[in-house]
């Protein structure tokens, strides 16, 4: 049982900007993905979920190859994404916003709406609210909530605190947490590095859509040093990226 990523190059506008990269992923675990702004992260990510052209490599789910295949069966195949920037439909009701995840074709819709309300009070109560009139957070929620309606084994989270308070942040890293616990394997991109590296067992950094470095999480997070040269190459510094306490 795991999501395997093998020698997996995605292109954009016809050229490679991922290139190589491999990891698997077991059920609870977490798996981090950093690299500094343009690195790669999120078109690895809409390589995996069938959005971006994959050039090289495979995509395993429990075995079977969902390698370019569309986003909706990979999908169905038990691999959902939250992409980057907490991406809701404005115009519609977070009812109606997490009613569209369900439209397709997976079952259990009224059972995975009731569980994603339970996960997230906050949204319970404001399930008539238009979804562009939420804070952020809230909107994060939604877009949480909306992979969450396929009932994923794997999730693949795309920068979730990027824009947030340090105290949403929080609220919603114990949601990934909760997941885990439940047994979904999570692949989490994250600026953060610090709280992705403690909830992960395996971290992967790129640079310029290679892979740089491929090991322990705790590792990283004991040498600071040996981030800051997967990041940027050696003799170079990151800014602090540690979030306010
Ligand atoms: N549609 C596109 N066409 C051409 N280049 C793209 C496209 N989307 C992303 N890129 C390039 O791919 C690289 C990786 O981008 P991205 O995966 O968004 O980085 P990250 O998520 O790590 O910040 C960047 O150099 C970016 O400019
Ligand atoms: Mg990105």
């Amino acid at each position: 049982m795991s999501l395997e990523i093998k020698g997996l190059s995605v292109q954009a506008s016809g050229k490679d900007v991922v290139t190589n990269v491999s990891f698997s992923l077991d059920p609870g675990k977490v798996t981090a993905i950093l690299g500094s702004n343009g690195a790669g992260k999120s078109e690895l990510v809409l390589g995996i979920a069938g959005v971006m052209p994959i050039s090289a490599g495979t995509v395993l789910i429990e075995g079977s190859d969902i390698t370019g295949k569309s986003p909706d069966i990979v999908r169905s195949s038990g691999v959902a994404a939250v992409p980057e920037g907490h991406k809701v439909l404005t115009q519609l009701s977070v009812d109606e916003n997490l009613r569209a995840a369900g439209s397709l074709r997976w079952a259990d819709l009224e059972e995975n709406l009731r569980k994603t309300y339970e996960r997230f009070p906050e949204l319970a109560e404001r399930k008539g609210q238009l979804a562009g009139t939420l804070s952020g957070g809230q909107q994060q929620m939604v877009a949480l909530g909306h992979a969450l309606m396929s009932a994923p084994n794997y999730l693949i989270i795309d920068e979730m605190s990027l824009g947030l308070a340090p105290l949403i942040v929080k609220r919603l890293f114990r949601v990934v947490e909760e997941l885990q616990a439940q047994g979904v394997g999570i692949v989490l991109i994250e600026q953060f590095t610090d709280l992705a590296l403690n909830l992960a067992g395996h971290a992967i950094v790129l640079r310029s859509g290679r892979c740089q470095y491929s090991g322990s999480a705790k590792t990283l997070l004991a040498n600071p040093d040996l981030l800051d040269e997967a990041y940027f190459g050696a003799g170079h510094h990151r800014a602090g990226t540690a979030i306010g306490a």
